[in-house]
């Protein structure tokens, strides 16, 4: 490696940043303060600058979550159809959490998101990377269940 690439600070290493967080955050499921400092450490970057820079996105998580991270769509769509509030509710009574929450058992973690470009489907949530849409608390319940036997 170039010698002017291991300056602290280095441009080069900044740009790795978001990715080399992202892979972190894949590899441990949040970005703990050792995942933090290793990140800092392996692009020669302030800790202080990389938790900064993670706090500032909501794609990143700075706390454990459950196995599933639901995330429910709150845009306006959804809202439109009946959607957000009403499946929020639905799931905050169903799993026992708010949002924000993990279940006790590590499986569940309920969010909201502003849009998941599922607009002309809504209301829409994911859960991790799959897409659920046209959602009713039947639906919700199925993909649950779903879930739960693995
Ligand atoms: S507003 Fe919910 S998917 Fe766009």
């Amino acid at each position: 490696m170039s010698p002017q690439l291991t300056k602290r600070g280095d441009p080069v290493f900044r740009s790795m940043l978001l990715t080399a967080l992202y892979i972190a955050q894949e590899r441990y499921g949040y970005l703990s303060e050792e995942a933090l400092k290793h990140v800092a450490n392996q692009l020669n970057l302030s800790y202080r600058d990389v938790y900064s820079t993670a706090s500032f996105y909501s794609l990143f998580r700075m706390k454990p979550v459950g196995q599933y991270v639901i995330q429910v769509c709150e845009g306006l769509s959804c809202f439109l159809n009946n959607g957000a509030e009403r499946l929020v509710d639905y799931l905050r009574k169903k799993l026992g959490i708010d949002v924000g929450e993990t279940t006790a058992d590590s499986v569940f973690t309920l969010e909201t998101v502003q849009c998941l470009a599922s607009c002309g489907t809504s209301p829409a949530m994911r859960v991790n990377d799959e897409l659920y849409d046209k959602l009713t608390e039947d639906k919700v319940d199925a993909i649950l269940e779903q879930l739960m036997r693995g």
